[in-house]
């Protein structure tokens, strides 16, 4: 098979090497891809957002199959521009992939079919927004409806700083055209939980649950980020609790989109909140979560290709996906000042002789060394019986890789269930 996989981190390292696992392709080729992928996969100069191009490529090469991992391209309708031109696709289409590309419509759709989440209202004008908010709670969570690269989010702890958000958002036009709606919502509390889920527009099969570590610091300290780590599992959970989220969560999000004439096919994610009351919806996304996904790739037993052909064919109540019996854990090496600016092009050491398996996402080649290209430059994974034995190992590889600024959390894993 010839694969094209679209997208440049590290959740596109994990895909592009466990598509190879599979025995099945013979050619990859990766847009853009990385300094890692580019061991993997072919390479091609064309961003992940120029779906036009990558439409043109992905025809002029004849490709058996396209993966289409990150957000931009899925909300900007390239699964739908591929299969107008008869080429398999794996992701949502446009009308699909809009549980993640915007907010207000995914509160409205979990409203309309009962499902669990936080009450919310949503604002398209400031002074309206600014009056509900006398009248709230504190702590209280500020949303831009549109695609903010997960910083459109603020939790504000006064009165005075939800209205300060409010108009960053709505006057200042922080976020672009991302903020001109905005969801304001109450603040849940509880631990966070990561289920990705296989759809394939009918029903949903869960992966195994994982935790990612979206703040940049121990002690889940400093700004949210990409990411910083991921966990699988994810939390404490018995086989009933999974059953819980199934049937209260899961497949009705995929029965409500399928009734609102948007069947999605791809992979869900579901950011949950544990809470006192359940588990409640905190997000949706239309794609694999980074890092969470470099965690659970690994652990896959089941064919790659037959889950992804079983997804777009309809066929996945014909497939029994199975995972190997382990705990595991990646560690994300970013460069300092992650998430706000850093420098790039420094030189990377340490991965050929790691002993661990290294998924990368912000390096390039440049004269033949590995550098720094991006935020969060890579992971390091490590599996075990216990999560104790995954982390431990995830961080005797990350000990052994370096690069000048580096910065990483020395916690990973160590908080779940606090
Ligand atoms: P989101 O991009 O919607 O996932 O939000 C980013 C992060 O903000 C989440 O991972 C949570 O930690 C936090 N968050 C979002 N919504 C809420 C909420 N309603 N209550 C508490 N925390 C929230
Ligand atoms: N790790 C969070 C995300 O992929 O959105």
């Amino acid at each position: 098979m010839k694969v094209l996989v679209v997208g440049s981190g590290g959740r596109e390292h994990v895909i592009c090497w466990k598509l190879m696992q599979t025995g099945k392709v013979d050619e990859l080729y990766c847009c853009p891809g990385n300094g890692g992928i580019a061991s993997v996969a072919t390479c091609v100069d064309i961003k992940a957002s120029e779906v036009d191009k990558i439409t043109d490529f992905a025809v002029s090469n004849k490709f058996d199959l396209v993966v289409v991992a990150p957000e931009d391209p899925l909300a900007l309708g390239l699964v739908d521009k591929l299969n107008e031109k008869g080429i398999r696709a794996f992701g949502p289409s446009a009308r699909a992939a809009i549980i993640e590309a915007s907010k207000a419509f995914s509160k409205e759709l979990m409203k309309k079919y009962s499902i669990p989440t936080a009450k919310y209202e949503l604002f398209d004008d400031e002074t309206k927004a600014c009056e509900y908010l006398e009248s709230q709670e504190m702590p209280i969570v500020l949303k831009c409806d549109g695609l903010a690269l997960g910083k459109g989010v603020i939790i504000a702890q006064t009165l005075e700083e939800a209205k300060t958000a409010v108009h960053q958002m709505m006057g200042d036009k922080k976020f672009g055209d991302a903020g001109s709606t905005i969801v304001i919502e109450e603040c849940m509390v509880g631990p966070e939980l990561t289920i990705l889920a296989f759809s394939d527009g009918n029903i949903a099969v869960p992966m195994i649950s994982s935790r990612d570590h979206k703040r940049a610091y121990d002690h889940d300290e400093g700004l949210n980020t990409g990411g910083m780590g991921a966990v699988t599992p994810g939390a404490d959970l018995t086989e009933e609790d999974i059953a819980t989220i199934k049937r209260t969560i899961i497949q009705p999000t995929v029965e409500a989109l399928k009734a609102e004439g948007r069947p999605f096919k791809g992979v869900i994610y579901f950011g949950l909140m544990l809470t006192k009351d359940g588990a409640k919806v905190v997000e949706y996304n239309c794609r694999f979560g980074d890092p969470e996904v470099q965690a659970i790739l690994p652990l896959l037993e089941t064919d790659f290709i037959d889950i992804i052909n079983a997804t777009i064919d309809g066929t996945l109540d014909q497939i029994d996906i199975k995972w190997k019996k382990k705990c595991s854990c990646v560690v994300v090496m970013a460069s300092g000042g992650y998430p706000e600016s850093y420098a790039k092009g420094y030189e990377i050491t340490g991965i050929d002789t790691c002993g661990k398996l290294v998924f990368q996402a912000g390096t390039a080649l440049k004269d033949g060394k590995l550098v720094t290209n991006g935020g969060r430059v890579l992971c390091v994974y490590d599996e075990g019986d216990t999560l104790d034995e995954a982390i431990d190992g995830a961080y005797e590889g990350v000990r052994k890789i370096s690069f000048k600024d580096m910065h990483f959390r020395t916690d990973i894993g160590r908080t779940l269930n606090k």
